[in-house]
C-alpha cells in the first residue's frame, strides 16, 4: 500500500499514512453513475452524476443509461480521485456494482473497474447494490452495533434485511409486487407528475393533510409487503374524482373533472398517499422487531430520502424504545460511498473476484 496526500487550495489538509486500504469504487445499476473514495473505512469524495435524459421519458430507458454512463463515468472518476487528493497509483483495490441493475448499465461500471483493475495491477472487489444500502449505514457516526435491523426501500425493492456483521445479513422480509419507490413513483404519474415522481409526492404532501383520504392497508402475511392494491386503489380513487377508491362506473368522473380535482387537492392526496405508503412500511418494520427482539433499527435506499419516513420513523422509535439510524440524505439514493464501505469490508475479508465474473440484473442474497 502506499502513501495518500490530499491537498486542498494548494495546502495539506490530510495525510494517508501507510497501510491504510484506499479504495476506488464504481456505481452504475441504474441512472446515476457515481464515483467515490474510501481511505480506512472513511469516504474521502463521493461524484455523483444524475442522468437527466430520462425525464421525458417517465421512467428509465435502459439503452440511454448505458450511454450516458459511457459519457460520464471518466469524467466522475476523474472528480473523485481528484477531491480524495489521491492519483491512481495510490488505490489500494477497485470496487464496482455487480448486481442487481440494468445489464447494460451495470456493464459500463464493470468493464471500467475491471480495466483499472488490470492496468493497475490491484484486486477487484464486486459489490450488492442492495447490501451496500444496508451498509451506508456504516459510513458516518454514530454507527449502529450488530444485529441490526435495516428496512431497504428503493425503486425496484422494499425488503426488512437482518444485517449481523458487514458481511452477514439476510432478507426476513419482501415485496411480494412493487417496490415502495415503485409506489411512489407510481401514485406520481397517475397525478401527472414527472419521474421520478418520490421526491414531489413528498414535496407537495408536506403542505397537505395525511388524513384527508383513505386508502387501505394490505393485509399480508408475515413480514413481506405489497404495494400494488395501493395503486389500484389510487387510480380508482382518481378516477372517481375522490368520492370513492372502489372500482363504481356511477362515479366516473370526466378527464376534466378528474384533472380539476387533482388540481385542487394535490398537497391533500399526496400527503394521504404518502402516510398510507408509510405506515405500510412502518407497521411490517415493527413487527419484524417484535418477532427478532432487535432494537437497532436503519433505514436506507431512494425512498429513505422522504421527509416523512425519516421523522415517522424517529417518532416510533422514540415511543417503542429503538435506536434508530438514518444515513444523510446523499448516502440514501444511489451513490459510490455505500460502494466504497462495502468494499472496505469486503477488502479487510480478502473477499476479491476475477475479471471473467460476469455482472447480474437480479441477485439473490
Ligand atoms: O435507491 P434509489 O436511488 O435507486 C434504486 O436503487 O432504485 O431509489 C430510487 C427511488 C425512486 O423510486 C424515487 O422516487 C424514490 O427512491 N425517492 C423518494 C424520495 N427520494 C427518492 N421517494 C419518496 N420520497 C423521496 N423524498
Ligand atoms: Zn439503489
Amino acid at each position: 500500500m502506499r502513501t495518500c496526500i490530499k491537498f486542498a487550495e494548494s495546502k495539506l489538509i490530510n495525510y494517508k499514512p501507510i497501510n491504510l486500504p484506499t479504495i476506488l469504487a464504481i456505481e452504475s445499476s441504474c441512472d446515476e453513475t457515481a464515483a467515490a473514495v474510501c481511505i480506512d473505512g472513511r469516504i474521502v469524495s463521493n461524484i455523483i452524476a444524475t442522468q437527466k435524459v430520462h425525464e421525458q421519458y417517465g421512467g428509465v430507458v435502459p439503452e440511454l443509461a448505458s450511454r450516458a454512463h459511457m459519457q460520464n463515468i471518466v469524467p466522475v472518476v476523474h472528480e473523485a480521485l481528484k477531491k480524495s487528493g489521491c492519483t491512481m497509483d495510490q488505490l489500494d483495490a477497485i470496487a464496482f456494482t455487480q448486481a442487481p441493475g440494468l445489464i447494460g448499465a451495470l456493464l459500463v461500471g464493470a468493464q471500467f473497474a475491471k480495466s483499472l483493475s488490470l492496468a493497475l495491477q490491484i484486486p477487484l472487489i464486486a459489490v450488492h447494490h442492495m447490501q451496500a444500502h444496508v451498509l451506508a449505514n456504516l459510513i458516518d457516526d454514530p454507527k449502529p452495533e450488530f444485529p441490526f435491523l435495516c428496512l431497504t426501500v428503493s425503486g425496484g425493492h422494499t425488503q426488512i434485511v437482518q444485517c449481523n456483521s458487514p458481511t452477514d445479513m439476510k432478507v426476513i422480509g419482501q415485496t411480494i409486487d412493487d417496490a415502495a419507490g415503485e409506489a411512489f413513483d407510481k401514485s406520481a404519474k397517475l397525478l401527472g407528475l414527472p419521474y421520478p415522481g418520490g421526491p414531489l409526492v413528498d414535496k407537495y404532501a408536506k403542505q397537505g393533510n395525511p388524513l384527508a383520504y383513505k386508502f387501505p392497508e394490505p393485509k399480508i402475511p408475515g413480514l413481506d409487503f405489497s404495494f400494488s392494491g395501493l395503486k389500484t386503489s389510487i387510480l380508482y380513487f382518481l378516477q372517481n374524482a375522490g368520492k370513492s377508491n372502489v372500482y363504481k362506473e356511477s362515479f366516473l368522473a370526466t378527464e376534466e373533472d378528474k384533472a380539476l380535482f387533482i388540481k385542487n387537492n394535490l398537497p391533500d392526496i399526496c400527503a394521504s398517499i404518502q402516510q398510507r405508503i408509510i405506515s405500510i412500511l412502518l407497521n411490517k418494520l415493527q413487527k419484524a422487531a417484535e418477532e427478532t427482539g432487535i432494537k437497532n433499527i436503519c433505514v436506507a435506499g431512494g425512498v429513505s430520502a422522504n421527509s416523512g419516513l425519516r421523522s415517522g420513523l424517529q417518532s416510533l422509535g422514540d415511543s417503542v424504545g429503538w435506536n434508530v439510524f438514518i444515513p444523510a440524505f446523499e448516502y440514501c439514493t444511489d451513490n459510490a460511498a455505500m460502494i466504497a464501505i462495502t468494499g472496505y469490508y469486503k477488502f479487510l475479508n480478502n473477499d476479491f473476484i476475477q475479471l471473467d465474473a460476469p455482472v447480474t440484473a437480479r441477485a439473490e442474497w
